[in-house]
Formats: structure tokens, sequence, C-alpha cells
């Protein structure tokens, strides 16, 4: 059987994407088209009280200035995708007065060209009756609400871990403050709106078209069959393009009040607006401890921001009810209602943050202990699930550590903070666990083999960076026998078959299942029609006295060549195709607690006089299951890490309290990590097999990779410095405070 899976391939899109050849949704330029420009609110809170349209209407090129004077009142019917928050209710854009956040969509004006739509939105007069908005949730704490969606699981308890941290022999408890942060993909959101009739096509930036083809139907009040989302390519996304956002309802309104097609993109600065962001949030980790290191209590307190009119959870403190062995653990999540705009999934959304302030204190208990910090999570490793209690279906988070410590060189590590120096440069090691689940989620794709005898898989999946082009071509192309030059792999429609959003870490489990399961489903059909066909080898044969193989069908046992699928698909009328849907098998779900895990090692040099932090080297170790290209999960993982760095180092949106503007809403003073930040980075995957996540044995890697990132560094500055930071990202100022 060719062993295409585990092959370390090259991106096949790879000269496509270098050579210009690739299409993003800015680039579906269609004929006659127009041009709309999203004025924002220069307000955080309040009520439009004037639109100025008419001075602006008649300057050069405006087609049209649109706002909710007269704006169509759309339907808003009834949606919620997964990626919507369960409990209240999207914004209405262009639908009323409100200003329920600095940056909301207020008005839209189309014109002939770029250029004058952007002149005449940036001469467009609002006002407002503006109040001061609540942004800053530091003194909100003790309002925060029990999250609507998680009243049953949100909170978990097992054992006293209050009455064992009163009585622990050791212990440490404090507190932690992430930034907020916002998603900076190369690509900004783009959508290109056209009407034919009361059908709509949308070539736009989705991680997830067919929850867009959803989502605009009903918001528009259309059948879903009327709205058709085209994306072949995204270039980057990290979770802002999983919910459809306000800017593709404005482009579909803009178009069909022009009566052309409408091209809208969103500016740097208006991606900071309206199309989600990481909650910052604030945490209290409590560890008790016996003296020799065993966990005797675990509390994790999470406090997450939300808008007020939406309540978006993630995952904050869900990895510290299983990642270490404890009697005693109390989780509890709550929300604090802001005047913003609603959070969204961000790149390993909750478990970065949550488990960077577990990771930190798990550091800092191993200090106080006086243990190695490998060897403190190696005594409290567990053997189960203890908050499931279930058996992981694999765990190699100790494989990671031992694999990691070896690569990295962690026994050169002098225990003792602020002793390791090279020259000037005060140099420090840092370790931290990562984990995110391994999820499956139900999803379909269809397989047809050709009479030249190639193959076809189509699936309204998506391919935001990582490579799913090429990892699902390896999929088909093992299962099919066929080589991958003769696979032909096709995603980023809403007419193909539905696929989950392209989040979650859950596109090869999911997506590579389906496929898996249409390939098969294909050559059992070529089986079927050969056995019916009088010139064919295996005519006659029973289904079960086929085997397919290397592409070619033969009677079980012969060695003869057999049958080709070309020559079946020849003989038989037309193409031959098949459906498959997947999901996971929910036995397996009730039997097994599925997750992959990681050990991160981070090495920092921190200038003492001015307090630089540099990242030196980077190493991250997995277990994530079969990894179905080792060069691009490689890449995939060390690109994660680097958003890991931007988090721990740099990444914050910070917001004015008068008005609740995002003040650094470009890439001037809304840092990322550039090549200089990145130094040596290097990711490895264990060996490991699961029989239980999938048919494919994969657990999925996106989110993982940047976890555990934003924790090892911070441990690392402190073992550099003894200084510890428990606010991100970590400054300067902290260095030198
Ligand atoms: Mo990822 S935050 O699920 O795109």
């Amino acid at each position: 059987m060719t062993k295409v899976i585990g092959q370390p391939l090259p991106r096949i899109d790879g000269r496509a994407k270098v050579t210009g050849g690739a299409r993003y949704a800015a680039d579906f330029n269609q004929k006659g088209q127009a041009y709309a420009v999203i004025v924002s609110a220069t307000a955080g809170l309040g009520r439009i009280t004037e639109i100025g349209a008419d001075a602006i209407s008649a300057m050069p090129g405006v087609i049209a200035v649109i706002s909710h004077l007269n704006a169509p009142r759309l339907a808003y019917g009834e949606h919620k995708g997964v990626i919507d928050p369960a409990i209240g209710e999207r914004l209405h854009v262009l639908q009323d007065d409100q200003v329920r956040f600095w940056g909301q969509p207020v008005a839209i004006v189309v014109a002939d060209t770029l250029d004058h739509a952007e002149r005449a939105a940036a001469a467009l007069k609002v006002a407002y009756a503006a109040e001061r908005p609540v942004v800053d949730p530091t003194g909100l704490l003790a309002s925060a609400v029990i999250p609507e969606a998680m009243r049953r699981g949100g909170d978990a308890a097992r054992g006293d871990a209050d009455g064992a941290l009163a009585s622990a022999e050791t212990m440490v408890d404090e507190s932690y403050d992430i930034a907020r942060e916002n998603h900076n993909p190369m690509e900004p959101h783009a959508t290109i709106a056209a009407w034919d009739g009361d059908r709509l096509t949308l070539w736009s930036k989705s991680q997830y078209v067919v929850n867009e083809q959803a989502e605009i139907a009903a918001i528009f009040g259309l059948p879903m069959e009327n709205v058709q989302v085209i994306c072949p390519f995204i270039g980057g996304a990290f979770g802002t393009s999983l919910r459809t956002w306000p800017h593709v309802t404005l482009a579909a309104i803009a178009a069909r009040q022009v009566g052309r097609p409408v091209k809208l993109v969103l500016t740097r600065k208006q991606m900071f607006y309206t199309t989600g962001h990481r909650p910052r949030t604030l945490q209290r980790i409590a560890l008790g401890a016996t003296k020799d290191g065993k966990l005797t209590s675990l509390i994790h307190e999470g406090y997450g921001e939300t808008s007020r009119y939406e309540e978006f959870i993630e995952a904050l403190t869900s990895v510290s009810g299983f990642l270490y062995s404890c009697p005693n653990v109390q989780t509890r999540y709550r929300l604090v209602k802001l005047d913003t705009g609603t959070p969204t999934y961000m790149r390993g959304p909750g478990e970065a943050s949550g488990v960077f302030a577990l990771e930190c204190a798990v550091d800092e208990l191993s200090y106080k202990l006086g243990l190695d910090p490998i060897e403190l999570r190696r005594l409290n490793e567990p053997e189960i699930d203890e908050a499931a209690n279930k058996p992981f279906s694999s765990r190699s988070l100790m494989k990671c550590y031992d694999a990691g410590a070896e690569r990295f060189g962690w026994s050169k590590r002098d225990p003792k903070p602020r002793s390791m120096r090279d020259g000037r440069l005060l140099i420090g090691m840092g370790v931290a666990s990562a984990s995110y689940p391994a999820f499956h989620a139900p999803s379909s794709a269809l397989a047809r083999l050709l009479p030249d005898g190639t193959a076809e898989i189509e699936v309204a999946a998506s391919d935001m960076g990582p490579g799913t082009y090429t990892s699902m071509t390896q999929v088909a192309a093992e299962t099919l026998g066929l080589p991958i030059e003769r696979v032909r792999f096709s995603l980023g429609r809403s007419d193909f078959p539905p696929a989950p959003s392209h989040g979650g870490s859950w596109t090869m489990a999911s997506v590579g299942s389906a496929i898996r399961a249409a390939c098969i489903a294909v050559q059992e059909e070529a089986a079927r029609r050969a056995i019916a066909d009088q010139r064919s080898p295996v005519f006659g044969a029973s289904i079960d006295g086929v085997t397919w193989e290397e592409g070619r069908l033969r009677r079980r046992g012969d060695t003869s060549p057999g049958q080709a699928y070309g020559d079946v698909v020849a003989s038989a009328d037309g193409p031959i195709e098949a459906h498959a849907s997947t999901s996971r098998d929910p036995d397996i779900a009730d039997r097994y607690s599925m997750h992959a895990f990681g050990a991160v090692f981070a090495e920092v040099a921190v200038d003492p006089d001015v307090g630089t932090i540099r990242v030196r080297r980077a190493l991250g170790t997995y277990g994530a299951g079969r990894i179905v290209n080792p060069r691009l999960a490689a890449s995939q993982c060390t690109g994660g890490m680097v958003g890991g760095i931007g988090m721990a180092l740099m990444e914050r949106t910070v917001l004015d309290e008068r008005d609740g503007r995002p003040v650094n809403a470009h890439m001037a003073d809304y840092l990322v990590p550039v090549n200089l930040d990145i130094a040596d980075i290097e990711a490895h995957f264990i060996d490991e097999v699961d029989p239980h996540v999938n048919a494919l044995g994969v657990k999925g890697l996106g989110e993982i990779a940047l976890v555990g990132m934003a924790p090892a560094i911070a441990n690392a500055v402190f073992h550099a410095t003894g200084k510890r930071v428990r606010t991100l990202p970590i400054r300067i100022e902290d260095m030198l405070a």
C-alpha cells in the first residue's frame, strides 16, 4: 500500500501562493463592482443624533450613503452556528441609532472607486449623544456573572479544595492578568458581494463557509440555497474568521442598494473593532502541596470579559481539572460584561490563557519546594483524567518532557534563579505543559473517480494556512492507492458537502475522517460497477471477493494487474461518486478522555540594564497522535509558538477608559513578533499511536501550538532575573521595576 500519510511533502498549493496564483477574497473582482467603506463609531456608548449624508452625497463618485436612517430592515432570523455564543443576540447592523461600543459600524459609503469611497467616508460627519462606556473589568469582579450556557458543568469541584489549601504544607496563591489581544492575520477581512435577483454570491474570507451561508441567509430572510459563499484561500485567521461578522452583512446590503457587485475590505484599524478579540482574563490559581511535592489542592478561578449583548465563553479553567493528579480541585469561571464588541476564539482560546496561569503557578511551587519543575510535574502525573473519571485515550506528556529536555539541554540549567549569564545578559530557561482537546466534529465529503484515472475530492472545508490542501490530499491518495498528483482536493465552497468550522484543531480529524470514508465508499462503488460489467476481470465476483489496492481492482488472491479505476469509470456511465458523513463514535467519547499534550521549553536573555527580553531558543514537543505531514505540522506548530511569544512579550490591545477606543489599533503600536524576535524555534513530535480518537489516529495541532509558550517564557524570565511577572505581556518596565 502506498504510504502517503506521514510523508513530509511540501505544500501542493505553495507555488500558487508564492506566484500570486492563489486567489483570496478581495482578489475576486467583479465586473462593474463598486467599493464600500465602513464608517466606524467614534463614540464608545450612546446614540447617533445626526448623520451628515447630504453633505457628502455629491462628492466625486459617491453612489450611496447607507445608515440606520435608510438601510433596509433585515430579517435577522434565528441562527446560531456552533461558533456563535449560545446566549445573547448578535449585533444588528444599521438597524437602530444605538452605539454599543467604539468602532461599531454606523454607516457605509459606496462609491465607484476605493479612493472616492474612502474620501467621502472620511468626510462624513456623524454626531453622537455619547456616554462613558465601561471597558475595564478590574473593578467589576464582584458583579461578574456565571455564564448562562455553563450553569451546568462550568464550575467543577472534587474533594475540598479550600480545606486542603488551608492545611497544605506548602502553597502558592497568586493572581494573573492577561491582556486583551486582537487577531492580526496578514489578510484583512474582505467580502465581495454580488446579487442576481434574490440570489447572493459572497467571495468572503471565512473559516466556515457553510455557516456564513446559513448566517447571511438568516439575516436577509433568504432560503439557504440562495446564498453561495466562496473562499478557496485564507491568509491566516487564528479564529477571527470563524464567525460571520457585520462587514459581510454590510457588503450584501450595499450591493443590493446600489444594484452592483460591491467590494468591502476592512482596514487594519477596523480589525480591532468588530471582528472579535481574545478577551482579557483575570485569574487566581492556588496550589497546595505536601513538602515532597504531591499536589493536595488546586483552585482555579477565572474571569473573562464579554459584551453586553452576547456571552462569549471559552475553556479557561478546563485543563486545570485533568492536567495533574490532585484529590481536591475547585474551578470557577465568571464573565464581566463590558461596553465592547463580543470577543471570540483566538488560537488556543481559553486553554492558552488558563494554562498560562496554571503553569506559572506550578513553576512557582517548584521553587518553593526546591524541586525541578519537570520532576514536580512527574510527581503529579495522573493515571486517568480525574475530572472526567475516564482513562486518557493516550497521553504522552512525560514523554514530551523527557524528549524535549534532552534536545533542549535542560540538564545544563543551573536551577538557581539569576545564576546563568552570557556576558552581561541574564539567561533563563523555563518550561511549561501544553494541552488541548482532541475534538472531532461531524463532517461529510464527496469522492469522485474519473475516466482519466484521477480522483476529485470536495468538502466545504477551509485552509487558513496549516496545509489542509496538502494533508487532505495525502489522506485521499493513501486511501485510494493513487499517487498524490492524481488526486485533486477542492474546498472553500458552501455548495460542497458540509464541513465543520475550520477551528478547534479538529479539521484533520473531522474532515480527514470523512474523506477517508468517502474514498473507501467510492472504491466499493467502483467494485460494484466492475462486478456487474462483463468486460471487467472481476465480473461476477462477490463484493467480498474483490480487493482494491494501488488504484486497481482484483479478485482476492489474484496477482494479475487487475483493472484500474479509470478503466472501470470509462466503462461506466459517467464518473463514479460517493458521499460519506462521519462523526465521532459516541461510545468512544463516553469511554475516553481525549487530549493532545506537549512540553514547551524556552530560553531567554534579559538585559539587566535596559530590561529587554529576547527569546533565544524555543522548543516544543507534542504528543498529538498520528502526524499526517511532519513538515507542515512542524510549520504549524512553530507558527503557533510565535503566537505564544507575542502573547508573552508583545500583544496587548489598550483601551482608552474614557471612550473605549483601542488606542493602538495599528501595526506600529500593536506589537507582534517579527523574524528578529523569533530566533531558534523548533517543534518535534512524539510517535504516539492512539487507536481511539478516530480512524486516522490524529488529535489536531492548531491550538496546542500556542498553549504553553507564554508560561514557558514567563518561567524563563523568572529563572533569568528572579522577577515573577504575572501580567501579560511582560514588558521592559516589569524588568526595571
Ligand atoms: Mo481556532 S481559535 O478555533 O481558529
